[in-house]
């Protein structure tokens, strides 16, 4: 089925795909602040364990939001920008989203092989409750994947910051609607 667009009266993204942006950025910051906060905290402390938990548990949701947010998006096209932006432009903001949306998808999946692989499972902060690794870790490939997580991690820093400010190039300086329709 081709995507609809949504209905022409709808300036802006629907309910859906709004909340689960704006929700979405705010366990993104969450997943940074709590890993980095991590390295300042002594090895063995709850303080630590806590910070990681949170961690695992941000990403985690992250995925959750993501995977029907995809399917959404394949099934409806946003409104267009007003005024229109030149094809070129419009390809470079396709691009971007489309990383953006990857990225969302791949990085807790990285981060779940290493909890997976190493044994380690996931544990569910400020209860008992656990998901178990596997019962014959494998260390090697479970730091070949937390290579490959942070290596995801950092790079996605720099496709971020293009993102925000491309929001606020949009916002201040071309003055359309493309921030409107997303709050
Ligand atoms: C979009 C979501 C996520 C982002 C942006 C993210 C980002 C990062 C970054 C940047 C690092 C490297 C930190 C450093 O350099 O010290 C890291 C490490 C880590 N992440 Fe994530 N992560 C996400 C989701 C997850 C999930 C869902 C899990 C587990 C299920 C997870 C488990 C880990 C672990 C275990 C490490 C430490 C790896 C090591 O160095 O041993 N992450 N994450
Ligand atoms: C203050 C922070 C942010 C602002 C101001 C912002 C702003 C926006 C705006 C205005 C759009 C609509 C762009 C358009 O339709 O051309 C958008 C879309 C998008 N943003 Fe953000 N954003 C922020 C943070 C984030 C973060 C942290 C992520 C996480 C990866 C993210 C991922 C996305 C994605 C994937 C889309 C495409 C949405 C879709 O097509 O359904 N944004 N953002």
């Amino acid at each position: 089925m081709d995507p609809q667009p949504f209905p022409v009266d709808r300036r802006r993204y629907p309910a859906f795909l709004r909340h689960t942006h704006w929700l979405t950025a705010f366990l993104v910051l969450l997943a940074y602040l709590t890993i980095y906060a991590r390295d300042w905290l002594e090895r063995g402390t709850p303080e630590r364990m806590l910070v990681g938990q949170l961690h695992v548990l941000a990403g985690l949701l992250i995925l959750l939001l993501t995977v029907p947010r995809i399917l959404m998006r394949l099934q409806q096209v946003p409104p267009p920008i007003l005024p229109p932006m030149p094809v070129a432009q419009r390809l470079a903001a396709g691009l971007a989203h489309g990383v953006l949306f990857i990225f969302l998808a791949v990085q807790p999946m990285l981060g779940l092989c290493i909890q997976m692989v190493s044994g380690k499972g996931i544990s569910f902060p400020l209860t008992s409750l656990k998901i178990p690794g596997l019962s014959h870790p494998d260390p090697e490939l479970a730091k070949a994947f937390a290579r490959l997580h942070e290596a995801v991690g950092e790079l996605a820093l720099y496709v971020l910051a293009a993102h925000l400010l491309a929001a606020l190039w949009h916002w201040r300086i071309r003055q359309d609607d493309a921030l409107q329709r997303m709050l």
